[in-house]
């Protein structure tokens, strides 16, 4: 294949901000068609992509216009369909964190995408900051040791005030709250650099209980989390302790994830996206002394790059990361947070 032909399914923010410039700076893509439930946004899109057509009904776009991939940036709710109406077609597939609603669908997904052999891609966008890949290089040369510790923070403040009721707040159509917003990109870089999570306990919290039906003087409740904690073990015997929230104060997009082992530790924060703080030998550690580490050019990767290469590349879809096989896992995790949630009680993977 020389070039890709795309498609877009559910064209509003992420897709116009980050997978349509993304692709097109590429160089080697082409954009098809636009599809959103709304007809302005798919027209919107459709410009910015160069695409000659869009329209309301992704489905008919499919059959009508043949592509060889789509990006889903559609709430959460209408992942899985878009997803299997995409694998029906035969399609290479990037689909918008979190993959789904529930670990059931996550799992017929991953499945049906397995079976055809498709690449798929969940843009993860945290795994592309360069600092955390020069971490997943030093934690897999074993520069930290033996892990003891992922300790992580995301933080933003968006729940904060009387901000009118948004697809966010509502459990129909976004699952959960912080946990599948923010939640799901501590558990990949969980997962990136520590592997597997084996047990966990975790809480939910929701601060404001009821926002404003934008254009009435309606109000609406809130079924979503505000916050979510965990606290567990990895399968490497790690400790983990990740916290997600958008009751942050001061706080817009903010992480900050420590990792430690026997031999040295390192602080992610994603406010120094090309540097890594760390601490790393017995000289160091003994001194409890810190210095940046610079990331090199090869931990530069572009996300929707990484996409587009794989599929021009004929990549076998486990080689292309992060993947539906990490959404899955991602997905288990979150599962877990929320019988853990519910119950009080740790809950084993
Ligand atoms: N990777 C990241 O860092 C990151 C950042 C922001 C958002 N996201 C994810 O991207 C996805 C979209 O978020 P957003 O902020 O772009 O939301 P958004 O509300 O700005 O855009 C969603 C678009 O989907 C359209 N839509 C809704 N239902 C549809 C359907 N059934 N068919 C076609 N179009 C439909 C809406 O009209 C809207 O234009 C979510 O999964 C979100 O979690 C990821």
């Amino acid at each position: 294949m020389e070039r890709i032909r795309v498609g877009t399914i559910g064209s509003g923010g992420i897709v116009q901000a980050i997978h349509i410039p993304q692709l097109l700076s590429h160089g080697k893509v082409d954009f098809a068609w636009c599809a959103d439930i709304d007809e302005a946004t798919a027209a919107g899109a459709a410009r910015k992509a160069g695409a000659p057509r869009w329209g309301t009904d992704y489905r008919q776009l499919l059959r009508d216009h043949p592509v060889d991939a789509v990006t889903i940036g559609t709430p959460h709710v209408s992942h899985h369909d878009a997803v299997m109406a995409a694998l029906d077609a035969g399609v290479h597939v990037c689909c918008e964190k979190p993959l789904a609603m529930s670990l059931a669908e996550a799992e017929a997904m991953a499945a049906e995408a397995r079976r055809l052999g498709v690449v798929t891609f969940v843009p993860f966008s945290y795994w592309f900051v360069p600092a955390a890949r020069l971490l997943k290089d030093l934690i897999d040369e074993g520069a930290l040791g033996r892990l003891t510790h992922v300790n992580g923070y995301y933080g933003q403040g968006n729940a904060f005030g009387d901000g009118p009721m948004r697809w966010r707040f509502q459990k129909a159509i976004a699952g959960s709250g912080a946990l599948g917003d923010l939640g799901s990109h501590l558990i990949s870089l969980t997962h990136l650099w520590g592997g597997r999570i084996a047990r966990l306990t975790a809480q939910m919290k929701t601060f404001v209980h009821d926002r404003q039906v934008e254009g009435t003087s309606e109000r609406a409740p809130v079924d979503v989390d505000d916050d979510v904690q965990l606290l567990g073990e990895l399968e490497n015997g790690a400790l983990v302790n990740l916290s997600a929230s958008r009751t942050y104060a001061g706080r817009a997009n903010f992480q900050r994830v420590e990792v430690s082992g026997f031999d040295g530790g390192a602080v992610y924060d994603n406010s120094e996206r090309s540097r890594l703080e760390v601490c790393l030998g017995q000289a160091w550690t003994a001194r409890n002394q810190w210095a940046m580490m610079q990331a090199l050019p090869r931990h530069h990767l572009t996300q929707m790059h990484v996409f587009a290469d794989a599929i021009l590349a004929g990549k076998a879809p486990v080689e292309v990361l992060p993947n539906f096989e990490v959404g899955l896992e991602v997905q288990r995790v979150m599962d877990a947070v929320e019988r853990s949630a519910r119950t009080g009680a740790w809950v084993e993977l």
